[in-house]
């Protein structure tokens, strides 16, 4: 009996699932003649960009930390940056690892007001930061509310190259066009960055709230280098990818360290397996 019905039964639900496919092919139909796609094409899916590669020293399995460029993004973050940011998993005293001194840590350390906490009273009292402190929280009080900054390339997919293109990315709305040739306004006529917004097709919904940070010289490179808009960026992008994984760097040479003494241990293996097996000489 079961035999017999089984096949009934399976055709049942694969009528079933024809079925609702017929009906979704049914609706989409217009939708796919005007179109080419099942859904009607967004603003966001048409003109949303990918972020542009970005290549850091501290890439890839052999990477190394380019010190140089992350001071320069600690400056950048120091003068533009955390006027709205916070960097609250970083301690002024893990500066000393991308090479900066004792003293120079301290000198920074006290140009930030951190609050303390006074256990005895209860009370928050801000003073000058110590090397031991924390990055301090900030208030901001413009349009939006801006991201610690501490993990946030771990956080968006692209990592820093996500931040480096963003911060690179502002345009105009008017005559934009994407890399097709397709233009925003004529596609979307009704489409208006929001008043406080600003257009970038880098970020998710191509309107955001933080200003375009970066100008041409916002910081003095101590070592000399030029701060274009981009080296600006490159270098902020590096310096939080550091904030974001200090030990990334060490974690790859322990990585290699230990591939190499089990390469060792497995030659070594070998080498006993063969003397204790050995064919005995007569
Ligand atoms: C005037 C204040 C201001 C300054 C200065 C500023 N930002 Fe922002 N930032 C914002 C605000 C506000 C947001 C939230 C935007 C939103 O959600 O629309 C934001 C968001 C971000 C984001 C997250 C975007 C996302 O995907 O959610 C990143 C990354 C970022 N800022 C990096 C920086 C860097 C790096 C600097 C320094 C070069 C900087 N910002 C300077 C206000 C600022």
């Amino acid at each position: 009996m079961v035999r017999i019905l089984g096949p009934f039964i399976g055709l049942f639900f694969a009528l079933g699932a024809l079925w609702a496919f017929a009906n979704g092919a049914i609706a989409d139909a217009p939708v796919l003649a005007q179109y080419g796609h099942f859904t009607a094409p967004t603003a966001e899916t048409v003109f949303h960009k990918e972020p542009e590669a970005l290549r850091l020293q501290s890439d890839g399995p052999f990477g190394t930390w380019n010190k140089e460029q992350l001071q320069r993004g600690f400056a950048v973050y120091d003068n533009v940056c955390k006027a709205c940011h916070s960097l609250s998993h970083v301690s002024f005293r893990d500066l000393e690892q991308i090479g900066y001194s004792e003293a120079e840590v301290k000198a920074i350390a006290k140009t930030y007001q951190v609050p303390h906490y006074n256990a005895a009273t209860g009370e928050v009292a801000t003073a000058d930061g110590k090397p031991t402190d924390h990055f301090p929280p900030v208030v901001y009080a413009g349009q939006g509310s801006p991201p610690d900054l501490s993990l946030i390339t771990k956080a968006r997919e692209g990592g820093a190259a996500y931040v480096h293109s963003l911060l690179t990315g502002y345009a105009d709305q008017a005559g934009y066009k994407n890399d097709k040739g397709q233009e925003l306004l004529k596609m979307f006529p009704d489409i208006k960055t929001p008043d406080g917004l600003h257009f970038n097709p880098y970020f998710a919904n191509l309107n955001i709230a933080m200003p375009p940070p970066l100008t041409d010289d916002a910081v003095t490179y101590s070592d000399g280098t030029k701060a274009t808009v981009d080296q600006e960026a490159q270098d902020v992008a590096a310096f939080l990818t550091w904030t974001a994984e200090p030990s990334l760097v060490k974690r790859h040479q322990v990585g290699w360290a230990v591939l190499g003494f089990l390469l060792f241990a497995t030659v070594l293996a070998y080498m006993s397996k063969r003397t204790i097996w050995a064919e005995k000489e007569h």
